[in-house]
């Protein structure tokens, strides 16, 4: 029996091979969206964002009062042996970024590139892989807030621009729902939970979030939802307390967020009965549970799809010849062969 950590590990493995992939035909993305991924969903500064970083447990996504996040980011966490941790962008292919506040500084940068410095949002993802030992391996999609009003320097149809970008990702029967509502505002009526409703009205693969505990009006307290009185979701509600602005500014690190998020929750009359199942290291770990069980369901559609993929890439290689050097036809050929890898493990955690 392979162990969840291998099972993830190769899924991750296979979106890489399938993004390569997607360069050369429809083949490939239809792979690619056999497999789940997690996908953050909230108003503007709702703490999105901050969510995954604490959930990677690395400071290095773009987060502010702002608009900031104004690409989508899909982000494939690796699980590596060792110690040295990295990351990649598909858009800079074999660079190594090993210092997390340049890669926070490329995302930003590589998002004025399609923007410019305006408050335009672009639905064209930005592609990061991290490999290290401390993740969960898990590929996440940061994306922009929904909004209510335009802003000055945003179009009129931002409102609509936005909720259908981040549809288009949701609405997918593969995506897990991270559905972020501030504590310091209405849970009824937040935007996450409306629109994870309706793309998710069995609730089976939405994860109610609720940031800013430490936000809330003195004398009032988050118990109801996070108890699943207020609003019931198949799984359970998570509280979560983010670095406030004033941390960000004061550049408090993630391992001492953790530890103060921790210490929140233990020492919080009203929450220290469910300080076991609060904090993102509690979500991280709900959320590869899940990736777990959902990816055991669908291994026999993988493949199928997998080997539909194979047939495609050989009627490919057919056509333009097999390959003798370092050219398009030898790429294809070592996808072939990694499709062909996947397929054998795969039928391997079958048994
Ligand atoms: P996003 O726009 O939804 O991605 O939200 P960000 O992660 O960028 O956070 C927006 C702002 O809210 C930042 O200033 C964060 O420091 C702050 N913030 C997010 N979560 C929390 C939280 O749990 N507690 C506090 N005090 N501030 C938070
Ligand atoms: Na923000
Ligand atoms: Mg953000």
């Amino acid at each position: 029996m392979a162990t969840m950590e291998s099972l993830i590990g190769l899924v991750n493995r296979i979106q890489r091979a399938c993004t390569v992939l997607g360069d050369h035909g429809g083949g490939g993305m239809s792979l690619w969206e056999a497999l789940p991924s997690v996908a953050v969903v909230g108003g503007q500064s709702s703490g999105k964002s901050s969510v995954l970083e604490s959930v990677v447990g690395r400071d290095f996504l773009p987060r502010g009062s702002g608009i900031v996040t104004r690409r989508p980011l899909v982000l494939q966490l690796h699980k590596i042996e060792g110690q040295s941790e990295y990351a990649e962008f598909l858009h800079i292919p074999k660079k190594k970024f090993a210092d997390f506040a340049a890669v926070r500084k490329e995302i930003s940068d590589e998002t004025d590139r399609i923007t410019g410095q305006t408050k335009q949002i672009s639905n064209i993802p930005i592609q990061l892989s991290i490999y290290s030992p401390n993740v969960v391996n898990l590929t996440l999609i940061d994306l922009p807030g929904l909004t209510k009003v335009a802003v000055e320097g945003q179009s009129e149809s931002i409102v609509q621009d936005i909720e259908l970008m981040v549809r288009s990702y949701v609405e997918k029967p593969n995506c897990i729902i991270l559905a972020i509502s501030p504590a310091n505002q209405d849970i009824a009526t937040s935007d996450a939970i409306k629109l994870a409703r309706e793309v998710d009205p069995s609730g089976e693969r939405t994860f109610g979030v609720v940031t800013k505990l430490d936000l809330m009006d003195k004398g009032t307290n988050a118990l109801d939802v996070l108890e699943g009185r207020s609003y019931r979701l198949q799984h359970p509600w998570v509280g979560i307390v983010n670095r406030s602005q004033a941390d960000i500014n004061k550049n408090v690190d993630m391992i001492i967020a953790r530890q103060k998020e921790r210490e929140y929750f233990e020492n919080s009359p009203e929450y220290g009965h469910l300080a076991h199942k609060m904090g993102a290291e509690y979500l991280a770990k709900l959320l590869s549970q899940h990736l777990e069980q959902v990816i055991r369901q669908r291994i026999p559609s993988i493949i199928s799809l997998i080997n539909k993929t194979v047939d495609e890439l050989n009627a490919e290689l057919d056509r333009i010849g097999r390959p003798i050097g370092v050219d398009g036809g030898a790429q294809l050929y070592i996808i072939l062969e990694m499709c062909r890898a996947f397929e054998r493990i795969f039928k391997e955690h079958l048994d």
